[in-house]
């Protein structure tokens, strides 16, 4: 008896089942009331006391294994039977919604691209920074308020470790790793500990850049600046230069553009003056470059920092900042082409 279990436990697990007829005769032949598995536990009556034990085991698993079996066939065929067949292969395929780039990337990347071609490289630094690269070394006086905690998330005090208010900490560490000639932007995001509003947000992003090597001027600062604010804002954009003060810069000031609104004639966003103010800029501080190990003796430069909200704002019109931030997958599909 067990080993016409044996054979017939071999036969059942050779067989392969293809199609709904091949199952049925399966059925039909091992595990119906007329079939071979039924037989057998019909002769298992005959068997003698001593071996019950050991072949009714033997049995039992042969019908579970068949039972098992069937339905795993069953299960596969069922499948097969509702997947779609290609029956057309000409068909136009079904569309599919494609994601967009942020508009804060697609500004970032141009502001990049647009200072690549005049020869300034990306450098990135850290987002966690301390006291030295975000204030001390760009000549922050240790009472100066953007040190303040109103202003600064601060991770931990002595040593003071922040995260970055500005990406001029970035400028920093390119003075302290390279020689002049120095031409780098550094694109990044900063952190302010702002009240959340249309106007500000304690998360944002900044490109600051510098340019430091022998007799480096403020001509050089506004011929560069124009050349920016023409290539992102028009041809026809005119830039004007108001005098300012950054501890790290001497002199300094900030640059506004011609509305592109209006086009400089007037109107609300540009509050009826023609112009809007983009960035901070000016002439590196001796005390900076000397930190960093730069003789301020032989080298000059020049730095500039802009938000990366502000000029995509005056880029799309976007009047409110809290819509950069909230993923409205609305806001974000208008940039689908872009
Ligand atoms: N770091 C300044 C800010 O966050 C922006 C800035 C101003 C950067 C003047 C500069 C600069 O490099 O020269 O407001």
């Amino acid at each position: 008896m067990l080993d016409t279990i044996n054979t017939l436990r071999a036969e059942i697990l050779s067989s392969q089942p293809a199609s709904s007829e091949q199952l049925e005769e399966f059925r039909l032949l091992y595990l119906s009331k007329k079939g071979k598995i039924s037989a057998l536990f019909e002769a298992f009556k005959q068997v003698p006391t001593v071996q019950k034990k050991e072949i009714g085991g033997q049995l039992n698993a042969l019908k579970i294994m068949a039972t098992e079996r069937f339905e795993n066939f069953q299960q596969s065929l069922a499948l097969l039977e509702t997947s779609v067949v290609a029956d057309d292969l000409t068909k136009p395929s079904q569309p599919f919604l494609s994601g967009s780039r942020h508009p804060i990337s697609l500004v970032r990347k141009e502001i990049c691209d647009i200072f690549s071609r005049i020869g300034f490289t990306i450098y990135e630094g850290p987002e966690i920074e301390d006291d030295w690269h975000n204030f001390t070394g760009l000549n922050f006086p240790l009472n100066h308020p953007a040190r303040d905690m109103q202003d600064t998330f601060f991770i931990t005090s002595s040593p003071d470790i922040l995260l970055r208010t500005h990406t001029s900490s970035v400028q920093v560490r390119a003075m302290e790793t390279q020689k002049p000639p120095i031409r780098n932007i550094f694109p990044g995001r900063v952190f302010r500990n702002e009240a959340i509003s249309a106007r500000a947000h304690c998360i944002f992003h900044q490109v600051e850049g510098l340019y430091i090597d022998h007799n480096v001027s403020f001509a050089d600062l506004k011929q560069t600046l124009l050349f920016f604010a023409k290539e992102m804002f028009g041809e026809s954009t005119q830039i004007r230069l108001r005098p300012s003060f950054f501890p790290f810069t001497e002199p300094s000031a900030e640059l506004d553009v011609s509305c592109s609104i209006c086009g400089g004639k007037g109107c609300n966003v540009c509050k009826y003056t023609g112009f809007l103010e983009i960035l901070g800029c000016g002439m590196v501080d001796p005390n900076v470059l000397d930190a960093s190990g730069i003789d301020s003796k032989e080298y000059t430069g020049f730095a500039f920092g802009m938000g990366i909200e502000r000029t995509a704002m005056l880029k799309y019109q976007v009047n409110d900042l809290r819509l950069y931030f909230e993923n409205d997958i609305r806001f974000l599909h208008q940039f689908i082409s872009a």
